[in-house]
C-alpha cells in the first residue's frame, strides 16, 4: 500500500461490464456508445457517453452539422485529431488532442462539431451531464479548455489529468455544485495503483481506452465500462494497471433523482418540457 490508496479502507467493486454499442450519430460518424439511454437512471446525473475512434476518414467525416441541445452539459474530449465547434452564442473554438470543450446547452443551443481533418485518427469521448430542473433553461455556457490547463496530479507511476471535481488535492478545470462530477483521464503505468475517495450514493464509472486494469479484483479491458457498486459503507476505488499498463476514465457524479424526459437532443423532467423544447426549436427560439 502506498500514499495513493492509503486513505481507502473500503474499496468498491465492479457491478457490471458494459461492452457498448455500435452506432452511427451526426452526419454517419461511427461510434461505440458506452451509455445507453437504458443506464441513465444507473448513472444518474450522467445521460449518454460516446467513444469515437477510427483512423478511417469514412467513419468521421461528416461530423455533426448544424443540431439543437436544451436542458444538460456536453463535454467532449479529444485524444486523437481536431474538431471545429461553432454556436448560435457566437462560440468558435477548436479541439485538439487532450483539449476538452464544456458546453452547458441551458435553454438551448444550436452547434456544429466538424472534423477539421481529411485523414488520419480522430478519438475521444462524449459525455453528457443532465441539469438540475432548476438550471435547465439558463443561459447557455460555453469554455474551451486547451490541453495546457487541463489540471494534473502525478503520483508513482501515475498521471491523473483532473478535468472535474478534485484528484489528490488537485481542482480539476470546472466544478459543478449540482452534480459535484468528477472526471478524471488517468494514465497508470504496469501494476501502478491509483486511489480515489468516492461518496457511496455517487454514481461512478470507468471506461478503458488503452491496455487493461483492474478494480477489485476484476479484469477491465480496452473499451469497456465498468459500472462501480454503490456499497453503502464504500469509501472510494482503487484502480490497478495490469501488464501493459492501462489509459482510463474514472467518471463519478451525485445523482439529481428527477424525472428524465428525452427526444434526441433534449432532456427534460416532464414530457410538456420536451414539447416546449422542440416547439421553440421550430419556431427559431433556440439560435
Ligand atoms: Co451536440
Amino acid at each position: 500500500m502506498d500514499s495513493t490508496t492509503l486513505a481507502l479502507l473500503a474499496p468498491r467493486g465492479v457491478e457490471r461490464i458494459i461492452q457498448g454499442q455500435a452506432t452511427s450519430d451526426g452526419a454517419g460518424v461511427r461510434m461505440t456508445r458506452l451509455l445507453t439511454q437504458d443506464l441513465q437512471r444507473r448513472l444518474d446525473p450522467f445521460l449518454m457517453l460516446d467513444l469515437f475512434g477510427t483512423d478511417n476518414p469514412g467513419d468521421y467525416i461528416g461530423g455533426f452539422p448544424d443540431h439543437p441541445h436544451r436542458g444538460f452539459e456536453t463535454i467532449t474530449y479529444m485524444l486523437q485529431g481536431r474538431m471545429r465547434h461553432r454556436d448560435s452564442v457566437g462560440n468558435n473554438g477548436l479541439l485538439v488532442p487532450g483539449a476538452v470543450q464544456w458546453m452547458s446547452a441551458g435553454r438551448g443551443v444550436i452547434h456544429s462539431e466538424m472534423p477539421e481533418q481529411l485523414e488520419g485518427a480522430m478519438e475521444g469521448f462524449q459525455l453528457w451531464l443532465n441539469l438540475p430542473g432548476r438550471e435547465k433553461m439558463r443561459q447557455p455556457w460555453y469554455r474551451d479548455i486547451p490541453s495546457a490547463e487541463v489540471p494534473e496530479w502525478q503520483g508513482e507511476g501515475v498521471l491523473a489529468r483532473v478535468i472535474a471535481g478534485q484528484a489528490h488535492g488537485v481542482a480539476g478545470a470546472v466544478q459543478r455544485a449540482a452534480t459535484a462530477p468528477l472526471y478524471l483521464d488517468l494514465h497508470l503505468q504496469p501494476g501502478a495503483v491509483f486511489g480515489q475517495p468516492l461518496p457511496a450514493p455517487h454514481n461512478a464509472f470507468v471506461v478503458v481506452y488503452r491496455g487493461e486494469l483492474s478494480v477489485a479484483g476484476t479484469v477491465v479491458r480496452t473499451r469497456r465500462m465498468a459500472i462501480l457498486a454503490n456499497s453503502p459503507g464504500s469509501d472510494g476505488v482503487v484502480l490497478r494497471g495490469g501488464e501493459a499498463g492501462a489509459r482510463a476514465l474514472l467518471v463519478a457524479g451525485q445523482p439529481l433523482k428527477e424525472p428524465i424526459a428525452q427526444y434526441g437532443p433534449f432532456v427534460m423532467n416532464t414530457q410538456q418540457e420536451i414539447f416546449q423544447a422542440v416547439h421553440d426549436f421550430n419556431a427559431g427560439r433556440l439560435a
